[in-house]
């Protein structure tokens, strides 16, 4: 039962979101391998609700994220914290919700057809930034609370809870 991609298109958010948290959670059941875990949730938020590019950039130096396990078209390689969307994310340690991409100072485009993204920042179990999770869409205000409630709940996966 837990090995398939569930599609929760037209789903209620709030309903999508605890779906897709069990769903995880019953397929990384056993599993302490936080990469595993990114490319597993990267593919499941991916393909639940077809967004246009689903992952994670980590922290791998001072102030630097770069890109981890995802699903879409190629993301940017590295991106420095205070730069863009997942910079502004990280160095912040907040959730950042951008309706309109093309509003956003700094919004580094990788993918031309995204027009809104949500990017929240990824803790682990001792409070640490590890990374970011970036969703984008190529629909305008795609993303609002309920996507960020939704989502800080399977992130909370890498904080051991
Ligand atoms: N748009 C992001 C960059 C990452 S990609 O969209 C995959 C940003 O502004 O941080």
């Amino acid at each position: 039962m837990s090995e398939i991609t569930l599609d929760l298109r037209g789903v209620e958010k709030s309903r999508a979101y605890a779906e897709l948290d069990g769903h995880v959670r019953a397929v990384l059941e056993g599993v302490d391998d936080p990469v595993t875990a990114m490319a597993t949730v990267s593919c499941l938020v991916h393909h639940a609700f077809g967004h246009l590019w689903t992952g994670f950039y980590r922290v791998v130096g001072p102030g630097l994220l770069r890109v981890g396990p995802y699903q879409g078209t190629l993301g940017c390689l590295e991106i420095p914290f205070g730069k863009g969307v997942c910079g502004t994310a990280a160095k912040e340690k907040r959730a950042v919700i951008v309706a309109d991409v093309s509003t956003f100072p700094g919004h580094i485009s990788c993918d031309g057809r995204s027009r809104s993204e949500i990017v929240l920042p990824v803790k682990d179990r001792n409070g640490t930034l590890v990374g970011v999770f970036d969703v984008d869409s190529d629909r305008v205000g795609a993303f609002d609370e309920a996507d960020e409630a939704g989502l800080v709940q399977i992130l909370h996966w890498f904080a051991g809870r």
